[in-house]
């Protein structure tokens, strides 16, 4: 098929360069002239492992192409992606002005029967309005306007994409079922589920989604602070919670707070919906509040742990929203950091990837690549994004370099027997501050005892 892909933002660029690795035949548009002339180059404008080689491996086999001109991804394409962004108006609400310029410009190149399908997250009713424009701009030619919401990780985008937990196609035709149908061909082949539904219901999908997932972070997150409070382990509730197979064990990791373009954004856009349709949200308003209460106060945290921050040196490793990325919006770092400074702290800091982004944002960090350079004289160490590679830093080293051995950990990365072994003052999320481990503890080790018994000779009731 021949498909038009109108955004090369993180969206657009992804599903473009996979719906060409699916075997179409895919155009690229986007009116910034220099991002189109960078992905000529070759060059990759977002950071997102997999895709410089998907989009390097697309355009020799000539799939793939790039071009500032709407015409070439309209003309003669089966369907067209609007992937533009939607940012949020003061209000929390979804800017749609670059979704309504876009479908101008598509009505204004459209040549026979076109599939619109809208990828940007967009409030329900945005279909109707698209559909408008396009009656209004093009009212020679059949269009069909079609909801196929985007499910995409950063970090791990092109995998979401190639093998996705389901497909939702909302649309109001079987012409345009059948159309969308053909697009995701090679993944349903492959067993992926398809959802059909009516075009509003496709957009409710996407924000109720990403609600639910921001709701059950806030949940855990609020878990583990009762967990520090009452003297149980968060990460064994969790667990427990997730062997449910209702529940679910994913997105259950106790963290800063959410992050990121889409959740804080969409939780926003979805309680506005709500709000205009005089419907009530209260769930998902309060995992909103919660997660903003609980970013601001994690200068808050580290102050309660450490004592009087004024001319301590405080370093920060991980600055991005989350692991595998260098975005920093909506990153809590950009709570903790000046908030830090303002309790009397110097701050430095490290990340793999995000130090570019996160520069402007931050004036007054002295910035490391090099972790154990941002941690040299210390006496605060705080964890703050999930890299990796933060898992297997020397702790020896690191109690070596600084100052003071106090380690902060927001995502429960490091083992706490290590750091303890290490020498440090270890507090991490959701677990007892009188207990660093449960295993460390008499009464952990019987229960681990009594565990293995159990699995050894097990109770038949
Ligand atoms: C999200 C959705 O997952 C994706 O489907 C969507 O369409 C775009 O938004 P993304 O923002 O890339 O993806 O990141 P995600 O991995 O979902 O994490 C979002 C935030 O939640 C991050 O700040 C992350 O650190 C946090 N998180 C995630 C937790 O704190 N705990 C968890 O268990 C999972």
């Amino acid at each position: 098929m021949r498909i038009g892909v109108i955004g090369t933002g993180y969206v657009g660029l992804v599903t473009g360069a996979c719906l060409a690795e699916l075997g179409h035949e895919v155009c690229c548009i986007d009116s910034d002239r220099a991002k189109i002339d960078r992905l000529l180059a070759g060059d990759c404008p977002i950071y997102e492992p997999d895709l410089p080689a998907l989009i390097a491996r697309n355009r020799m086999a000539d799939r793939l192409s790039f071009s500032s001109h709407t015409a070439d991804g309209v003309s003669s394409s089966d369907v067209v992606f609007i992937a533009v962004g939607t940012p949020a108006d003061s209000d929390g609400e979804a800017d749609l002005s670059f979704v309504h310029a876009a479908a101008r410009d598509i009505a204004a190149h459209l040549r026979g029967f076109t599939v619109v399908a809208t990828k940007s997250t967009v409030p329900v009713g945005t279909g109707d309005e698209v559909e408008a424009i396009l009656a209004a701009h093009a009212s020679d030619v059949e269009t069909a306007v079609v909801s196929n919401p985007e499910f995409l990780r950063e970090g791990c985008a092109v995998g979401d994409f190639l093998k996705p937990d389901r497909i939702v196609i909302g649309a109001e035709t079987s012409r345009a079922n059948a159309v969308m149908e053909a697009v995701y061909r090679p993944l349903t082949a492959r067993g992926c589920p398809v959802l059909f539904s009516d075009r509003r219901t496709s957009e409710l999908i996407k924000y109720a989604s990403n609600a639910f997932l921001a709701v059950k972070i806030s949940y855990i997150n609020e878990i583990a602070d009762l967990c520090e409070d009452i003297g149980a382990d968060a990460a064994f509730v969790a667990e427990g919670m997730g062997m449910d197979a209702r529940i679910g064990g994913r997105f259950l990791q106790p963290g800063p707070g959410y992050g990121g373009s889409c959740f804080p954004k969409d939780t926003q856009a979805l309680l506005a919906t709500a709000r205009k349709a005089d419907a009530t949200l209260s769930v998902i308003a309060a995992a909103e509040t919660a997660n903003r209460r609980r970013k601001r106060h994690l200068g808050a945290r580290v102050a309660a742990a450490t004592g009087d921050l004024t001319d301590k040196v405080v370093t920060v490793l991980g600055l991005a929203f989350k692991a595998g990325t260098d975005d920093m919006r909506e990153a809590a770092a950009l709570d903790l950091i000046p908030d830090l400074q303002a309790r009397g702290a110097t701050v430095c800091a490290s990340d793999p990837e995000a130090i570019v982004a996160a520069r402007p944002k931050l004036p007054g960090v002295a910035f490391f690549r090099d972790a154990y350079a941002a941690a040299q004289g210390a006496d605060v160490l705080v964890l703050l994004t999930e890299w990796p590679a933060y898992a297997s830093l020397d702790l020896e080293r690191l109690h070596r370099i600084m100052r003071g051995h106090r380690l902060i950990d927001f995502r429960n990365l490091f083992d706490p027997e290590a750091v303890a072994r290490a020498g440090f003052d270890y507090i991490s999320l959701g677990r007892p501050a009188s207990r660093r481990s449960i295993a460390a503890l008499g009464h952990g080790a019987a229960v681990i005892d009594r565990m293995q018994s159990a699995l050894q000779s097990p109770d038949v009731d």
